[in-house]
C-alpha cells in the first residue's frame, strides 16, 4: 500500500493546525474509507490523543465495542521514526500534528512529511510570518534532495465571506510572490471547533453544500497528494 505522509503545519499557535488535522483524518477515514493513522507530536499536551480518550469516555460500552476507529498515537522525537516505520506501507495516510513553533519536534517531524498544508488568515503580521515560514520550509526542506518534502500549499483558514475582497487581494499578493495558494478555503465556522472537530465521525455530507465549503478543501488535498 502506498502511504502518504501529510501534515497541516504552521509556525503559529491558534491558526487551526490541530483542528484541520483532525477534520482531515476523520474525513479520510470515515467518509472516504482510507486507512489513516494520526500521530500527535504535540508533546507534552497531546491534545488530540487526550481528546480521543475523552470522546471514547462519552460513549457507552456497546458503542465503544462497535465503533471503528483510526489510531491516534502520541509520539516523541525519540519514537517518531519507529512509529512511522511501523505504519508505513500499511495505511493510506499518516497525518502528523506538530507543535506550533520551529522547535525540535517540528523540525524532526518535517523530516518525514511529504506534503504540508499551511493555514493562515488575513491578519497582516500573520501573513509576513507565514511567507517567511514558507520560504524557510522551501529552502531547507523542499529544495533539499535529502528531504522527503515534495510540496507545500498555503490556504486560508477561518475564511470569512464578509472579507472576501480582502482575502482576494491577499491571494493575488501571494501568487505574485510565487507562493502556492490552494484554491479552496476553510471557512470560519463554529461547528468546526465544536461538534465536527471530532475523532469519532466525519462532518455530515448534508452540512457541506456551498461553493466554499470544506468538501472542496478535502478534494483539493486529495488531488495534491495523489
Ligand atoms: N475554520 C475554523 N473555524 C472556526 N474555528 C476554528 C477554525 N479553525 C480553527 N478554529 C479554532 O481556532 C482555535 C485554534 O485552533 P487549533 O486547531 O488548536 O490551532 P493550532 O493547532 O494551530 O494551535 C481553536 O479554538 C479552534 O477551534
Ligand atoms: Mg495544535
Amino acid at each position: 500500500m502506498e502511504t502518504k505522509i501529510i501534515s497541516v503545519v504552521g509556525e503559529k499557535g491558534g491558526i487551526g493546525k490541530t483542528t484541520l488535522n483532525i477534520i482531515l483524518a476523520s474525513d479520510l477515514f470515515y467518509a472516504k474509507g482510507k486507512k489513516v493513522v494520526l500521530l500527535d507530536l504535540d508533546d507534552p499536551q497531546y491534545s488530540i490523543y487526550n481528546k480521543r480518550q475523552r470522546e471514547l469516555e462519552s460513549l457507552d460500552e456497546e458503542e465503544r465495542q462497535s465503533i471503528e476507529l483510526y489510531p491516534i498515537e502520541p509520539v516523541t522525537v525519540a519514537t517518531l521514526q519507529d512509529t512511522i516505520v511501523k505504519h508505513y506501507g500499511r495505511v493510506d495516510y499518516i497525518i502528523l500534528d506538530l507543535p506550533g513553533s520551529l522547535n525540535v519536534e517540528m523540525v524532526k517531524g518535517l523530516l518525514y512529511v511529504e506534503h504540508v498544508f499551511v493555514p493562515f488568515d488575513h491578519d497582516e503580521l500573520e501573513i509576513d510570518s507565514t511567507s517567511h515560514f514558507y520560504f524557510t520550509l522551501k529552502n531547507n526542506f523542499l529544495d533539499n534532495e535529502e528531504r522527503m518534502l515534495k510540496s507545500i500549499h498555503l490556504f486560508f483558514n477561518k475564511y470569512k465571506l464578509v472579507k472576501k475582497s480582502k482575502f482576494a487581494v491577499l491571494r493575488q499578493q501571494f501568487l505574485e510572490a510565487d507562493i502556492p495558494m490552494m484554491e479552496s478555503v476553510v471557512k470560519d465556522k463554529t461547528i468546526y471547533k465544536e461538534r465536527y472537530r471530532n475523532t469519532l465521525y466525519p462532518i455530515p455530507q448534508h452540512k457541506e453544500l456551498g461553493e466554499k465549503d470544506i468538501k472542496h478543501f478535502f478534494k483539493e488535498v486529495a488531488q495534491l497528494t495523489r
